[in-house]
């Protein structure tokens, strides 16, 4: 039995995304393409002899039973019904409330992690069940790669992407909290009362998967830009910098405030990202993974 492992938790970009409606219950159906590129958090999980969830880590970040990756270990033990003491190391790297899923990238990667302490006991699509109660995200990070995610994010289909070249993300230094991204994009769409069919972003997907990144770049799309942008006018910025730089496209991720830009060309990219830090954005350049 292992005593020991290593996760990586990925952080996320949204190539596509779409709020399609609103339940009752205030969650949104949304359409969106998740990618996951190589910027991350490191998490090491050891077995403890004692019963427990110990996790450790630095940062402005409460170590405590409010950080998704604590959730995590405990949904997981709710799940086996078999708890054993861990104790869970997180190092941060992936900026927070930056709509990059941090947190549901660490969540995941502590139950990958505890799934593999355990022997293997639930297979992927078990583990997404799981992931499914710790946040909508989650269940996407637990598998990675490229997705065409529905419902509220946990209906998941593969998709193959054979872009290639460098990813480019840039943040300031204000977050913007998730939720409150979801209300000002509710007061923009009436609460999405009359919203229009869902449809899927057939011409993005053919592009990725013939690895055309100027036939992909008209279709990358964010409904969250429209109401971020005009709060956080930096999102404008590193826009700006990423295209004039060379990028095929530039677009805010998530709910924001982050922003990726994509580049066929690595060096250009290296360019764009140290003209990102010259202008004070926190930049990282990366790849798709
Ligand atoms: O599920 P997660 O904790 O990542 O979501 C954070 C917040 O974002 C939720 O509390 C909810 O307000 C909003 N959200 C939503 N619809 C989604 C995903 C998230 O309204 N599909």
């Amino acid at each position: 039995m292992q005593q020991a492992v290593k996760e990586t938790a990925f952080a996320k970009i949204n190539l596509y995304l779409e709020v399609t409606g609103k339940r009752p219950n205030g969650y949104h159906d949304l359409v969106t393409v998740m990618q996951s590129v190589s910027l991350c958090d490191s998490l090491m999980l050891r077995r403890l002899p004692q019963e427990g969830i110990v996790l450790l880590g630095e940062g402005t970040l409460p170590m405590d039973e409010s950080n998704l990756a604590h959730r995590a270990a405990r949904a997981y033990f709710a799940e086996s019904g078999a708890p054993f003491g861990v104790e869970i190391t997180l190092e941060k790297h992936i900026p927070m409330a930056a709509g990059m899923g941090g947190g549901s990238a660490d969540a995941a990667a502590v139950l990958r992690g505890l799934n593999r302490l355990d022997g293997n006991r639930f297979s992927a699509a078990e583990l997404c069940r799981v992931a499914e109660r710790i946040g909508a995200d989650v269940p996407f990070c637990v598998l990675g790669g490229t997705g065409l995610c529905r419902g509220i994010g946990e209906v998941i289909r593969p998709l193959e992407n054979r872009l290639s070249g460098s990813v480019v993300v840039a943040i300031g230094h204000a977050g913007v909290s998730t939720p409150e991204a979801f209300r000002a994009l509710d007061a923009a769409h009436n609460d999405f009362k009359n919203a229009p069919p869902e449809r899927t972003p057939k011409e993005l997907i053919a592009a990725l998967s013939m690895g055309d990144a100027k036939a992909a770049a008209p279709h990358f799309h964010n409904m969250f830009e429209a109401v971020v942008e005009p709060m956080r006018p930096e999102v404008t910025r590193w826009k700006d910098i990423m295209c004039a730089g060379g990028a095929d496209v530039a677009m805010m991720s998530g709910s924001g405030p982050s922003v990726f830009g994509l580049f066929s060309d690595t060096n250009a990219a290296a360019q764009a990202r140290d003209a990102l830090l010259a202008a004070g954005a926190r930049a990282f350049l990366c790849q798709m993974v």
